[in-house]
């Protein structure tokens, strides 16, 4: 089977994060983004990827090549020349999604659940119609696409809304999809939206249907988000019992929920926990509290600094008895001093902070 992962553009709303690295290659609990969608892929029997990009994507080239090793699939790039939309992708990588008549799966870059890719393949193939959206139950609706089923029908989509303004439901698209190749010849190449326009074409011939998810989703592609995602990703795997998770029986371990790479080092007298994340080659001083937040690769946190609902980037230094709370997050190698207060910073890469933060903004 194929598969075609929109990763689209700069990924600015994840910034500052994104100005040092592809969105994709962002760590989510300790994995490139992308990592595990190709994962989940390969499990399910994908053995093309292609990656629909709109700018050079060299530095992705390389880390992907080692990742497609290492599942044994093909993944390959297709850069648009101007960006092409949602549905406009399809069209150019077309060669590649039609190497079969197999369904291809397409999925936004940014989404995160627990991808149950082989019952969604099952589930198309037991309706026998044109496309199949995987769906979720959300509260507040209005920043996705909505969908509304036929009336006596479980899985028939009635109307495809993106973006409603008025109150139309709360089953939202989860931007994963599985598609049959001849969706791809109600596609022209040109800038084209998949939910403004293919999806309502097919709801209109009444051969598109939703899956509805188990479990928790989340669109990651805002910090704020991000962190929440983290939450919902690090409780499934306390669920399954992972072996992923640092022990809850850790004397530094607080409640749980915590995911520490191997090679980060923990000082004495820390609270850790719940919903953290701690990369590889990080250093955590003595006395430090951490709650719901993200360290990435080799960041520093000095002795007794309190962090909650934030993101240290890579190679950043948190002072001693710093506080940081309310969706800061440092860039790459950002120092912040000692003592130093951030609420809601979000700090540009190399940046160094020697005042407080007392409010939300971004500091260039
Ligand atoms: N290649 C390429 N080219 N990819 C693109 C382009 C483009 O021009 N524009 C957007 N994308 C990618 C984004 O990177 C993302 O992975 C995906 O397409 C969806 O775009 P977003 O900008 O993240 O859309 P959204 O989050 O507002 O809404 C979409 O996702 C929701 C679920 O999170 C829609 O599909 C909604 O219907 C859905 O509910
Ligand atoms: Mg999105």
């Amino acid at each position: 089977m194929k598969a075609l992962i929109l990763v689209g553009g700069f990924g600015t709303r994840l910034r500052p994060l994104t100005l040092s690295v592809p969105k994709p290659l962002v760590e989510f609990g300790n994995k490139p983004m992308i990592m595990h969608q190709i994962e989940a892929l390969a499990d399910a029997g994908v053995t093309d990827v292609v990656l629909a990009v709109n700018y050079r994507p060299e530095i992705m080239e390389a880390r992907l090549s080692k990742i497609a090793e290492k599942f044994g699939i093909n993944i390959t790039f297709s850069i648009e020349t101007e960006p092409l939309g949602t549905a406009g992708p399809l069209k150019l990588a077309e060669k590649v999604l039609r190497k079969d008549d197999s369904p291809f799966f397409v999925l936004n870059s940014d989404v995160t659940c627990e991808f149950p890719f082989k019952e969604l393949v099952a589930f198309h193939k037991a309706h026998g119609d044109e496309g199949t959206i995987i769906v979720t139950k959300v509260e507040e609706p209005s920043k996705y696409g909505v969908i509304v089923h036929k009336p006596n029908h479980p899985s028939r989509i009635d109307r495809f809304v993106e973006k409603p303004v008025e109150f139309v439901g709360n089953r939202i698209n989860a931007g994963l999809y599985l598609l049959n190749t001849s969706v791809l010849d109600r596609i022209e190449l040109r800038p084209t939206s998949i939910e403004q326009e293919t999806f309502p074409a097919m709801v209109r011939d009444g051969l598109l249907h939703s899956f509805d998810l188990e479990g928790y989703w989340m669109d990651v592609g805002q910090p704020k988000d991000f962190l929440t995602g983290t939450c919902l990703y690090l409780s499934s795997l306390t669920k399954k019992g992972s072996k992923l998770l640092t022990p809850a029986s850790e004397p530094y371990v607080h409640i749980g929920n915590v995911m520490i790479d191997p090679t980060a080092k923990i000082g004495k007298n820390c609270r850790i926990g719940p919903n953290v994340t701690i990369g590889p080659g990080v250093v955590v001083g003595d006395g430090v509290r951490l709650q719901r937040c993200v360290l990435l690769a080799k960041s520093k946190v000095r002795d007794h600094a309190w962090i909650k609902s934030t993101i240290v980037g890579w190679n950043s230094t948190v002072g001693r008895w710093a506080r940081l709370e309310n969706v800061t997050v440092l860039g790459d190698d950002v120092t912040i001093g000692d003592e130093i207060y951030v609420n809601g910073g979000s700090v540009l890469p190399h940046k160094s902070i020697k005042q407080n933060v007392d409010s939300p903004q971004v500091i260039m």
